[in-house]
This record gives C-alpha cells, sequence and structure tokens, in this order.
C-alpha cells in the first residue's frame, strides 16, 4: 500500500521525508517522490522504482531546500508505475502538490469535469484529479477548499497537500484510509503509520475521518467540515525507534520470527493474573455470551489462517456454532447476523479495507463486534465495540509471523475466558490450560532452537516447483498458513489441503519428488495423517513431517522429520507454524528473494 509522510518544523524536510520513507517501504511500493516548499517554490522531484532512485537524485534530500514538504511511495492503482504517475502530483499552475494514498471512486466524472472546465491532465492517476480539485476550489481560505474537496470525492484515502501560497501550514486528512499526526517539539508530521514518526516524536493524534488538519511548526489544529476545532487527546506510543529497525538481522522477518517468544509473552503474562484470565476493556459477560447463537470469525490472508484455528477452539469452549468467512466474501453472501450473533474480526494493521468493510456489515445488522489488532488506534479498533490488542509491537515484514502468533495467543485467552464464563471447565482443567500458556512463550524459544535444522532442509529442497502442505483438524489450519507463507516470500506455488481430502482429486498431481510437508501433531488423527502420507509417499512424494516431540510414528516413512515441543492441542498450532515459517524464509533466502518486501505484495491493503 502507498505510504505517505508530511513534516514542518526546523530541520531541512527532504531528509526527514526520505527517511520517512524508508521506514514506511514495507508497506509494498513501486514508485516514491517528495515535494518542499522553497522561496515561494514547490520544489518536487519524483521517480519509479525504489527509494534509492530518489536518494540519488536528491542526493539524499540535500539538493532540494525547505522546511516543510510531503513525501510518498506509491503502490500503483490507476495507471503504471512510472516518473509521470508517481506522487507527489502538482496542479496545473504548481500552486499546489499532493499525496494520497487509497483510491477515488469518483475520479473519472471529476476528471470529466474539470476536463470540460478546460484543466488538463498529464498521469493517468486519480490523485491528480484531486490535485486540480483543489486548484478549482481554491479561494484564498485551505480551510474552505479542504472542506469543498471532501465533499466532492468518494472513496477510500488520506491525504497531504501543501500550498504555495502558505508557507506555514500543509495540510491533512484522511477517509477510511490510516493517517496519523506526530506531535514533536516545534515540528509536527504525518504519516500513514507510526513507525514513520517515531524517530521525532511518541506522540500522536489519531485521526477520525473527515476530520482536517492544519500542521505549523509550533501547533498543530483540527477540523471538522464544519470548521469547527475539534479537540483531540495525543497517545503515547510505546515503541521505540528500534522496535521499527532490523536491530542487526539481515530481514525484518527473520527479526520477527525470532521475536515470537517475547512478544507471545508480552500478549499473554498481563492477562493470565493468579491463575485466571484478566481481559481489560472487556463487555463480553456471561448474560452477553449466552445469548449468543452464532460467532462468525472474519479475516483476510493470515489473520483468517489463525480464524480457521479458532473455530476449532471456540467451538470446544462454547459449544456454540462458529463461521469463518474470508472478509472480501463475507459481506456479499448475505451472511445471517442478528442481536444474537458476535462477529470476531482480526486484523493485525486494523486497516485492511475488506475486513473493514466485513465488520461495518455486521454491526449495521446488530452484531457485536470484537476486534483482534496490533495497531493501536487503527480503523478497526476504533470501531469495534470490544477489542483485544496482541502486545506484538511494529511488525514491519509484509509476511507476518509474531503478530500470526500473537493472534492466536488472544484467542486461546478468549477461550479460556469464554470457557469459564460457562462454567465449561473444571478447576484442575482451567489450572492446566492456564500452565500452558505460561510455558508457551519458552517453548517457542525451543523451537526455534531448531532453526538450524530447518535451514539445513530448505538447502536441500528450495527448487521445488509446488510445494503441499496437509494435515487434519487445527494441522490443517496451520498447514494453510505454511502454504501461505512459502508462496508469498519465496514464488513457489503451494497448496494446503486437508489430509482426507487430497484423495478426491488433488493426488493426481503427486508425482514423483513432490514436496509434501506433512504436519502430524494431533495424536487423536494420528493414525488417518499417517495414511494420507503413506498414500503421497507410494507415489513418490518427498515427505516432510512435523510432529511432536517423542512421537515416532511417522519416521518409518517420513524423508525428514521435524519435531516441534508437545503442549495441549488446542495450543499446539503455535508451536507446529515455526517450522513452517523458517522453511518459507530459508527457501526465499536461498532463492535470493525479496524477503520483506514480496513483489506485488504490500504489508496492509487498504483497499478493496
Ligand atoms: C500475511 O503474511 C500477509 N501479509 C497477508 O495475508 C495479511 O495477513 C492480510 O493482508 C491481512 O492483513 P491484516 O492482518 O493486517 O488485516
Amino acid at each position: 500500500m502507498c505510504g505517505i509522510v508530511g513534516y514542518v518544523g526546523g530541520k531541512a524536510a527532504a531528509p526527514v521525508l526520505l527517511k520517512g520513507l524508508a521506514t514506511l517501504e514495507y508497506r509494498g511500493y513501486d514508485s516514491a517522490g517528495i515535494a518542499v516548499w522553497h522561496n515561494n517554490k514547490i520544489e518536487m522531484v519524483k521517480a519509479a522504482g525504489k527509494l534509492q532512485v530518489l536518494r540519488q537524485l536528491t542526493d539524499e534530500g540535500q539538493s532540494v531546500p525547505g522546511f516543510m514538504g510531503i513525501g510518498h511511495t506509491r503502490w500503483a492503482t490507476h495507471g503504471e508505475p512510472s516518473d509521470v504517475n508517481a506522487h507527489p502530483h502538482l496542479s496545473s499552475s504548481g500552486r499546489f502538490a499532493v499525496v494520497h494514498n487509497g483510491i477515488i471512486e469518483n475520479y473519472q466524472q471529476l476528471k470529466n469535469r474539470l476536463q470540460r472546465r478546460g484543466y488538463e491532465f498529464v498521469s493517468q492517476t486519480d490523485t491528480e484529479v484531486i490535485a486540480q480539485l483543489v486548484e478549482y476550489y481554491y479561494n484564498g481560505d485551505m480551510l474552505d477548499t479542504m472542506i469543498k474537496l471532501l465533499n466532492a470525492l468518494e472513496g477510500a484515502y488520506s491525504l497531504g497537500i501543501i500550498c504555495l501560497d502558505d508557507p506555514e501550514h500543509f495540510y491533512a486528512v484522511r477517509q477510511d484510509a490510516p493517517l496519523v499526526v506526530g506531535l514533536g517539539q516545534g515540528e509536527n508530521l504525518i504519516a500513514s503509520d507510526v513507525a514513520a514518526l517515531l524517530a521525532y516524536t511518541q506522540e500522536v493524534y489519531y485521526l477520525d475521518d473527515r476530520e482536517i488538519v492544519v500542521l505549523a511548526a509550533d501547533k498543530v489544529e483540527i477540523y471538522d467540515t464544519n470548521r469547527d476545532a475539534v479537540e483531540k487527546q495525543a497517545q503515547h506510543i510505546d515503541w521505540d525507534v528500534s522496535a521499527a529497525e532490523k536491530g542487526g538481522y539481515e530481514h525484518f522477518m527473520f527479526k520477527e520470527i525470532m521475536e515470537q517468544p517475547d512478544s507471545v509473552r508480552k500478549t499473554l503474562s498481563p492477562r493470565l493474573q493468579d491463575g485466571q484470565i484478566k481481559l481489560d476493556d472487556f463487555n463480553i459477560d456471561v448474560e452477553r455470551l449466552a445469548n449468543f447463537r452464532k460467532i462468525y470469525i472474519v479475516a483476510c490472508g493470515s489473520s483468517y489462517h489463525v480464524a480457521a484455528v479458532a473455530k476449532y477452539i471456540l467451538e470446544e469452549a462454547t459449544r456454540i456454532p462458529v463461521e469463518v468467512d474470508i472478509a472480501s466474501e463475507f459481506r456479499y453472501r448475505g451472511p445471517i447476523i442478528g442481536e444474537d450473533t458476535l462477529m470476531i474480526v482480526i486484523s493485525q494493521s486494523g486497516e485492511t479495507a475488506d475486513t473493514i468493510a466485513a465488520m461495518r456489515e455486521g454491526r449495521a445488522h446488530g452484531a457485536h463486534v470484537l476486534a483482534i489488532v496490533n495497531v493501536l488506534g487503527s480503523t478497526i479498533a476504533r470501531e469495534a465495540d470490544d477489542v483485544l490488542y496482541t502486545w506484538a509491537g511494529p511488525e514491519i515484514a509484509v509476511a507476518t509471523t509474531k503478530a500470526y502468533s500473537t493472534q492466536l495467543a488472544v484467542i486461546y485467552l478468549l477461550a479460556l475466558k469464554f470457557a469459564g464464563l460457562l462454567g465449561r471447565l473444571t478447576e484442575q482443567e482451567q489450572a492446566e490450560c492456564y500452565q500452558a500458556l505460561v510455558n508457551l512463550p519458552e517453548q517457542l524459544e525451543r523451537t526455534l532452537q531448531d532453526k538450524e535444522k530447518i535451514q539445513f532442509l530448505a538447502s536441500q529442497l528450495y527448487n521445488k516447483h509446488s510445494i503441499f502442505f496437509i494435515g487434519r483438524n487445527l494441522d490443517y489450519a496451520v498447514a494453510m498458513e505454511g502454504s501461505l507463507k512459502l508462496k508469498e516470500i519465496s514464488y513457489i506455488h503451494s497448496e494446503a489441503y486437508a489430509g482426507g481430502e487430497l484423495k478426491h482429486g488433488t493426488i493426481s498431481l503427486i508425482e514423483p519428488g513432490t514436496l509434501v510437508c506433512t504436519l502430524a501433531t494431533c495424536d487423536r488423527l494420528i493414525e488417518k495423517i499417517k495414511s494420507n502420507a503413506e498414500e503421497v509417499k507410494a507415489r513418490g512424494a518427498y515427505l516432510l513431517a512435523v510432529a511432536v516431540e517423542g512421537d515416532e510414528r511417522l519416521a518409518g516413512i517420513a524423508d525428514a522429520i521435524f519435531y516441534v515441543p508437545k503442549t495441549l492441542p488446542w495450543l499446539q498450532p503455535s508451536l507446529t507454524v515455526i517450522p513452517l515459517q523458517l522453511f518459507a524464509y530459508y527457501v526465499a533466502s536461498q532463492k535470493g528473494c525479496s524477503i520483506d518486501q514480496p513483489k506485488n505484495l504490500a504489508k496492509s491493503v487498504t483497499v478493496e
């Protein structure tokens, strides 16, 4: 997704903008640019390609003087990646520069209207329409202009705008796309996410839709579309700069894989108190829970794979029917929703457009929405009825790992909380589950200690063209995540299959040497998955198995086995997924792929 930064203050703006854009690179982009106000002129430099191109063109920002500016990394939606389509975009007179994240859905009719009034366009982007529209509305009063702009635009967008007539201020606004205001000392900033602000401040404003921000070096003013001032409460961000840096690791993804024990510990510990599960700011009591007739869990990508794990666990914990939906499908299938529906939405970024849209659909029909998110103040966090944060810290790599693991941890807490409220656990069971959660971070650490074994396997297997992941029950849900991790960063085709389903067609694809990763940690189904493993082995597959320590039942047929510590069955996914994350990472590393920023992908997909 696109990244936006803006700065006004005592520092040279261009280097600040370039540094901010660098922290947003992980969002995925294919061009970049900056625009700075200087000597009554807007200096703009932009180009297709990575930030390095921009650094070279601007001599690391030194060749673009000025103390106020905006910057952008573009993930192409309208118009191919090119110099002319890169942001910022100028209005015809050069009086306005605009950067934009999102999609303007009515840009074509706005463009036609402007063209009929003689405006000409040089790019294929919807953003240039915004720049021209600002010029069209401008009457000397930027706040009035911004209000007219908001009333004309349809779609999801966050904007940064500088005006040649106003050397002291730049303007910003959001509508269904993330934008955060950084409150510095003698300087103020905007960014698409907090990571780009941490080098300057840990005090931020999270904006609500249609709040117009006027930023000067010494103050930030916010107005609504009635021109009324809006008072905001600054939020303190606990993350420090290092949290959003590599810290000596070669890739953010590997750093985040290795951070999982600590992230899971931070997510669990505050909620495990004296043998009890403590969930703060949580409004689901036993009466409300007992009234739920249906639970939907809705998410995208890896968060959807957590939902697939959660289905098994929450149905076991509550005996309430649980339906799991891909968010982009949910709202178009006419889901049956009422006041007796609990809707759980899972999202690392809290800004995934498909998940936001599904959540709003659920709320509109009376569902009680519980969000599991990682980013404080994100759209999903602010619109849900209840929020359980995953304290994973900033996750920079596009391929999620620690956020996935902390989402699982929150699901375990929720399941235990619900089972306790419904009286479905004996004291001994509660104590056993509680202790298993306490032990989980250390078991994660132990699993990661064997990473070199996976590294060796990856060095032997990285040139496969298609890899299958199979499992049953919770192992099937984890197989989905293992397959996605591999596809995302190594670009190797992969499929996840329920072990029992393979024989109903896809087994025709198994040939001598086909790599099949068999997840065999579900004790009560071990003989079933072993049979599935024998079916593929009989057709020449190379069998890589994941099993729990001490279980040798696949040793006789697997070509390689990776053992993970044994825990309670419903916590096992947290450990089973680790070798799969590592396998994907080492295979992609062997192939020399762009691990933190895989091609075509974005960290937060804020468009539908
Ligand atoms: C996972 O590695 C991918 N980056 C992607 O599938 C991601 O999980 C999905 O886009 C959902 O993102 P969210 O959790 O921020 O909503």
